[in-house]
């Protein structure tokens, strides 16, 4: 008999601080009509707390909504780019936090194609009886690591998690089939110089964030391209059999062409990067989260997602969702807010990097 690997539980986890365009305007020579013309974003979040807390969040959520017990938990996956510490790894913190004492834990790095290259290894795992029950998430803190002088880059990201829980399942269900790729001929157009090998006995706080915005636009839809070819052909499914596409949140103007390229219409496509940003591994699990919680997911639909990010990574699935659009528990805890503003989290970095900038000899 074969094995499915089906979302039964789904949950996210956005903290409360929201930094607008206009509030970005008053440190960067940026405006709201170039930001929201170019990319289609308005606002996003701004986390006072590390990754594993915002994926704990999430994680306990998709639990809730599958009615699934921690104990029952076998693997815990966590994507992302924006770990706490190099050592240990996020998935650990969640283990512990949620109280998953049977399970397995690892992070991923794929970048922005972290949750669907996750879903693409933990279907297999499924599949092949390796692992039952999955919690699998996407969480990032990305408004650590930008360099808050550079508005090429600055007004592109934010801070989130979104999570699943994959159950085996011998209804036809979960991932169909998935393809992911990596293009690292262009590893170095969209990379963050810092790690083992940087000299962190001359560190002065800039982290440079190298970032060819039409060289990673033009290489994403190719990539995006061959990709969602690749898993129609696979599943002999074509643009007519899918009910919505839920897709990496990069930049509205990508999502556009790709819901023509996949012949979706608008109303069927899922877009909220005005409300977020570009949350990296959490913006596929965090869109999925809010077209069930929104009604656009319905008991049975087929969606396309299309992936890609550092790397460059890139990936393309084909899922179908169960008979279940409400949660089994409550899944909607939020992180509650200390009283800090994004402002009052971001000035203090944007000073700080822009005197280090001086230092080096730029203005
Ligand atoms: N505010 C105002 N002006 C800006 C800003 C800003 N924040 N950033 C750049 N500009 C200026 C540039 O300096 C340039 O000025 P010039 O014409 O005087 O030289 C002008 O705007 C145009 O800049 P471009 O880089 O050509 O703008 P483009 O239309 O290509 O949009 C963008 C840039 C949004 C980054 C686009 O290239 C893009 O979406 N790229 C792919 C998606 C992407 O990279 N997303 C990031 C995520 S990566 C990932 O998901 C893993």
């Amino acid at each position: 008999m074969k094995i499915y690997a089906e979302i039964t539980g789904w949950g996210k986890c956005l903290p409360p601080a929201i930094m607008t365009n206009d509030d970005l305007a008053t440190f960067l020579e940026t405006s709201d009509e170039w930001i929201r013309t170019r990319t289609g974003i308005e606002e996003r979040r701004v986390s006072a707390v590390g990754t594993s807390k915002l994926a704990t969040v999430a994680g306990r959520n998709a639990l809730a909504a599958a009615g699934v017990d921690a104990n029952d938990i076998d693997l815990i996956l966590v994507g992302t780019c924006t770990p706490d510490e190099i050592i240990p790894n996020v998935a650990s913190a969640v283990q512990r936090d949620l109280g998953c004492k049977f399970a397995a834990a690892f992070d991923l790095n794929a970048a922005c194609s972290s949750f669907l290259y996750g879903m693409h290894y933990a279907t297999q795992a499924i599949r092949t009886g390796v692992h039952k029950k999955v919690l699998i998430i996407g969480a990032e803190r990305l408004t650590r690591i930008l360099d808050w002088t550079q508005r090429e880059s600055a007004v592109l990201f934010g801070d989130g998690a979104g999570a699943m829980v994959l159950e085996a399942s011998e209804t036809e269900s979960g991932l169909l089939a998935s393809h992911v790729t990596c293009d690292a001929d262009a590893r170095d157009v969209l990379a963050l110089e810092f790690g083992m090998s940087f000299d962190r006995f001359n560190f002065d706080g800039i982290m440079p964030f190298n970032f060819v915005g039409q060289e990673i636009f033009k290489r994403a839809v190719k990539g995006m391209n061959t990709a969602v070819e690749k898993v129609f052909a696979e599943t002999g499914l074509t643009t007519d059999d899918i009910d919505s596409l839920i897709p990496h949140q990069a930049n509205k103007r990508l999502i556009d062409y790709l819901a023509k390229m996949c012949k979706v219409p608008e109303e069927k496509t899922v877009i909220n990067i005005q409300k977020y940003g570009n949350t990296s591994s959490a913006t596929l699990p965090i869109a999925f989260c809010e077209a069930v919680e929104q009604g656009i997911v319905k008991p049975g639909d087929t969606i396309v997602s299309a992936v890609f990010g550092g790397g460059l990574t890139c990936g393309a699935g084909i899922i179908k969702w169960g008979q279940r659009v409400t949660p089994i528990r409550p899944n909607n805890e939020e992180l509650p807010s200390d009283g800090q503003t994004a402002l009052d989290l971001i000035l203090p970095m944007h000073e700080r990097t822009k005197q280090a900038w001086k230092q080096r000899g730029h203005e």
